[in-house]
């Protein structure tokens, strides 16, 4: 397998020939604000628009989870005009989440709270107005529960659903401001074709999706 060598944040990291930024980022200790990637997906959706990061000769900043590494390459994971772009998105985000830590099953091992803390940024958004979707969480699964008004959209519970192709019965509903996480038919989540794999739920960066029995937590 080809190396390649490149800069990230000043530290020099040996990756190989089509690695993303991100994953090069993550695997040397440098963290980057990421919701929607996942390691085995070769085509990433870049739908949370939180992963920007600079790099140098390039004008605008450009999402670490579809950019592949390049030899010689110097990543900057703390120029301005990418923190921005990060921080507005995550305001954004925030300004339609039902947040309420303290009794959220995610709480500690939440990716939001990671990327607020990393950001230096509250959890409360102040540049937006706060519209919430007052969606009903869905109790109807034996094994998990469903708060959509956690959800981030970021597609990972679809994604591992899809795998299963033919009993897959997650997916995405509506668009704009009403898209929401749901099953095919927006029937209730304790749906029979369920396999109850568990694998949506591990794989949530939220407290949308948690396990009934704690025991079973992320991580
Ligand atoms: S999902 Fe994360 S940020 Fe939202 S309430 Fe739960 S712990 Fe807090
Ligand atoms: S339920 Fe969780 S994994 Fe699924 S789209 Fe929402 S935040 Fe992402
Ligand atoms: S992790 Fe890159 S856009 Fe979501």
């Amino acid at each position: 397998m080809k190396t390649v060598s490149l800069t990230i944040d000043g530290k020099e990291i040996t990756t190989y020939k089509g690695e993303k930024i991100l994953w090069a980022a993550l695997d040397n200790g440098i963290y980057i604000p990421n919701l929607c990637a996942m390691r085995d997906n070769a085509e990433p959706e870049a739908a949370c628009r939180l992963c920007f990061v600079e790099i140098e000769g390039k004008a605008e900043p450009v999402t670490a989870c579809t950019e592949e590494v390049a030899e010689g390459m110097v990543v900057n994971t703390r120029g301005e005009k990418a923190v921005s772009l990060v921080r507005a998105g995550f305001e954004l985000l925030m300004a339609s989440h039902a947040l309420d830590c303290a009794h959220c099953p995610a709480n500690g091992d939440c990716e939001l709270q990671k990327i607020a803390k990393h950001l230096k940024a509250s959890l409360k958004t102040k540049r937006f107005r706060l519209l919430l979707r007052e969606l009903p969480v869905d109790d109807s699964n034996p094994l998990f529960t469903y708060d959509p008004n956690k959800c981030v959209l970021c597609g990972r519970c679809v994604r591992v659903c899809r795998q299963h192709k033919e009993t897959a019965i997650l997916g995405f509903a509506h668009r704009g401001f009403d898209r929401v996480m749901t099953t095919f038919g927006d029937e209730p989540i304790g749906s029979e074709r369920c396999l109850e794999c568990g694998e949506c739920i591990k794989v949530c960066p939220t407290g949308a999706l948690s396990f009934k029995d704690k025991s079973k937590l992320k991580g």
